[in-house]
């Protein structure tokens, strides 16, 4: 269910065109990545290292879903440079503060776009010692040409539109819907 017009109005005036993922279908595949997720790991200890802004939801409700010890750290990353192409030189602004040397490292991901964000967080996780590093994703559009790591965990293939909503954001709005939303 869309919120009322005006709702949307006060929150960024735009109208979605349409539902992509909505709460139940969420709710479904998360479910099922905690289970996949729990599989995977049979033993070592996991940090579940969430992406901000864009992971927050999708990370609170999937760590709920695994079922076996766990940590939660969060990373926040910037591209270098404003604008609505991701420029690939990525930083940190926040660094997690939990050791990661010989964890299993689970990076948490809005959503793989052109891949850059994943390459760079993986080469300086990497640089780290984990014991393993994979990302899980919720959704990935599949544009990357290369990525330094696949996504071994992913929610959903995503249309090549630009999505909002279950965390993701546009311009900083939207974050808070339960569904995932195209724009256009
Ligand atoms: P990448 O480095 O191009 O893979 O970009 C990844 C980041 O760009 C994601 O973590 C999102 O914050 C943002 N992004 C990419 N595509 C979308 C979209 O469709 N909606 C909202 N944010 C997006
Ligand atoms: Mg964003």
């Amino acid at each position: 269910m869309l919120p009322s017009t005006a709702s949307l109005k006060q929150t960024g005036g735009r109208e979605f065109a349409r539902i992509v993922f909505d709460e139940e279908t969420i709710a479904r595949r998360v479910r099922e990545l905690g289970r996949d997720i729990t599989a995977a790991y049979a033993d070592g200890e996991l940090l579940v290292l969430g992406l901000l802004k864009g992971s927050f939801i999708f990370l609170s409700d999937l760590v709920r879903r695994i079922d076996r010890p766990l940590q939660v750290d969060f990373l926040v990353a910037a591209s270098y440079g404003e604008g609505t192409m991701s420029s690939g030189n990525v930083r940190l602004l926040y660094d997690p503060e939990t050791e990661l040397r010989g964890k299993h490292i689970l990076l948490v991901e809005d959503i793989v776009d052109t891949g850059k964000t994943v390459n760079r967080l993986v080469t300086l996780l990497r640089e780290r010692a984990p014991e393993s590093l994979e990302v899980c994703a919720l959704l990935h559009k599949h544009l990357a040409e290369h990525l330094a790591l696949a996504p071994k965990f992913v929610g959903f293939d995503a249309p090549r539109v630009f999505l909002v909503g279950y965390g993701l954001d546009h311009a900083e709005n939207f974050r808070h819907l339960p569904y995932i939303a195209s724009l256009t």
